[in-house]
């Protein structure tokens, strides 16, 4: 069963109150979404590898550790996943940006999958699938199924706020899949919205209703 990480750190929590807040307008919303991605990103990276290098500094020579050279990957869902993506990047600039785009079809309420582009090398990298919200599960769960029939190994799942059923959802169908989260909210209301949530992260992000 994958592992679910709530990064209780104060400078994530603060943020992640503000992004919460109706009063918080689209220019800071997405400026604290790409923040606190970041600072996410900081923590959901701790297993990378280190390997020994030699370096000179100005006073002597010493022994050091420099990234290994794992191969990253940042795969958000559109469109919401996207307000995540430059914070990561801030972090992690080498990472290669696939993306795919899911809406759900009105009568069966399944994701349906528009939009895919995902870098070829899929197999050898660790791949950080991002969207701020974490629902009903069905849109990751999808995100997640066509990123390993495309090749993917190794996937992470980081949203800021989740739902439980959401967590239940990722954690039966990719079992294989650690799931980060800022912070696991009560339920679904009954328009599918996560409460207290945030509200739509789409629309706040990007100023349309
Ligand atoms: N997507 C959102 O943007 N917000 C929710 O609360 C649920 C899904």
């Amino acid at each position: 069963m994958g592992k679910v990480y709530v990064f209780d750190h104060p400078l994530i929590q603060h943020k992640l109150t503000y992004i919460r807040r109706t009063d918080t307008g689209t220019k800071q919303f997405r400026e604290l979404v790409e923040e606190v991605a970041m600072l996410m990103a900081y923590e959901a990276t701790r297993d990378l590898p280190l390997e020994d290098t030699t370096i000179q500094t100005p006073v002597a020579s010493t022994q050091t550790k420099i990234l290994a050279g794992k191969k990253l990957g940042i795969v958000p869902i559109l469109r919401a996943g996207l307000g995540m993506v430059d914070g990561i990047l801030n972090l992690i600039p080498s990472a290669k940006v696939g993306h795919i785009g899911l809406y759900r079809d009105p009568e069966t309420l399944q994701p349906v999958e528009y939009y895919t582009k995902l870098p070829t090398d899929l197999e050898e990298r660790d791949l950080i699938t991002v969207d701020p919200m974490l629902a009903t599960g069905g849109s990751a769960v999808a995100a997640i199924t066509v990123m390993k029939q495309r090749g993917a190994k190794n996937i992470k799942l980081m949203c800021l706020i989740a739902a439980p059923e959401g967590i239940e959802a990722v954690q039966q169908a990719h079992p294989d899949v650690d799931i980060y989260v800022a912070a696991v909210d009560e339920c679904l209301n009954d328009h599918g919205y996560i409460t207290p949530g945030l509200g739509d992260a789409g629309d706040r992000l990007y100023g349309t209703k």
